[in-house]
């Protein structure tokens, strides 16, 4: 009976293995700001026990440590060796408030501070300094390397992680993604008003879309989703069947 069990368990096994070797596993997922990106992300990476990085947090926190450091946006030199010399940490959550997970930067929690609209505000500009995109680019690249990943933001598929298993760019309207971020604000109990939420969208689109170095676009292998009359459920869906019916190429 024994020898039974292991013939009929050696099928399992095989098929099991196969689905393992089946799936992507580096993830890259960029869009425009609020296209459902670190929501679908992180979903994405605790279904598949992977790791979740939301790059856009490494810009942000930059851009945060600059405006609490009084060193202006436009100064370009000291925002780059700032770029350098931080020390951005991602960790599991640190405090039970809702959040995704906990921003450290040289050890200090920052994970609200980040969203503010003064870093809004700063964070395209800095992200356009070829010396802060090399440095993060950089240790994107280092975490990428490892696998099992599920890597988010404007240029993963195209300069970060080229060579990506899957590549997905989620798409919205402006208005759709304005009215994203416009509920996002309101629940964390911040003053928000709708058009001056859709505004800073608009203005970072277009400075993520225009800059030359690393701009914001769909890489050319890149599965393009319009997420506009979608659910986050309907999304999360679509791309666990790009997950499931990936092929390793050849
Ligand atoms: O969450 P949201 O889509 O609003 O923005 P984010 O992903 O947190 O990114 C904030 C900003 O960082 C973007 O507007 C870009 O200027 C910059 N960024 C970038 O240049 N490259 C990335 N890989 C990620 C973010």
């Amino acid at each position: 009976m024994q020898g039974q069990a292991e013939v009929d368990a050696e099928p399992r096994l095989r098929e099991a293995a196969k689905l393992t070797l089946r799936q992507p596993s580096t993830i890259a997922i960029d869009g425009p700001a609020a296209s459902g990106k670190s929501t679908i992300g992180g979903l994405l990476a605790d279904l598949l026990g992977y790791v979740y990085l939301d790059t856009g947090v490494m810009y942000r926190a930059v851009t945060w440590a600059a405006i609490a450091r009084g060193i202006a946006i436009e100064d370009e030199g000291r925002v780059s060796l700032l770029a350098e010399q931080l020390k951005i940490d991602v960790v599991r959550p640190t405090v039970d408030d809702g959040r995704q997970y906990t921003v450290l930067a040289d050890e200090q929690d920052i994970t609200w501070e980040i969203r503010y609209p003064e870093v809004n505000q700063g964070v395209s500009p800095v992200s356009t300094y070829p010396g802060v995109r090399a440095a993060l680019t950089a240790q994107q690249r280092r975490i990428g390397r490892r696998g099992r990943i599920v890597m988010v933001g404007r240029d993963i598929g195209t300069v970060v992680l080229p060579d990506a298993d899957l590549k997905v760019y989620l798409d919205a309207t402006l208005e759709e993604r304005a009215k994203r971020r416009y509920r996002e604000v309101v629940a964390r109990g911040e003053p928000a008003e709708f058009n001056a939420v859709q505004a800073s969208v608009r203005q970072r689109d277009e400075i993520d879309s225009r800059r030359t170095l690393a701009p914001l676009r769909a890489a050319e292998d890149a599965v393009v989703i319009n997420t506009t009359p979608l659910s986050v459920d309907q999304v999360l869906e679509r791309v666990l069947g790009l997950v499931n019916g990936w092929q390793a190429e050849e």
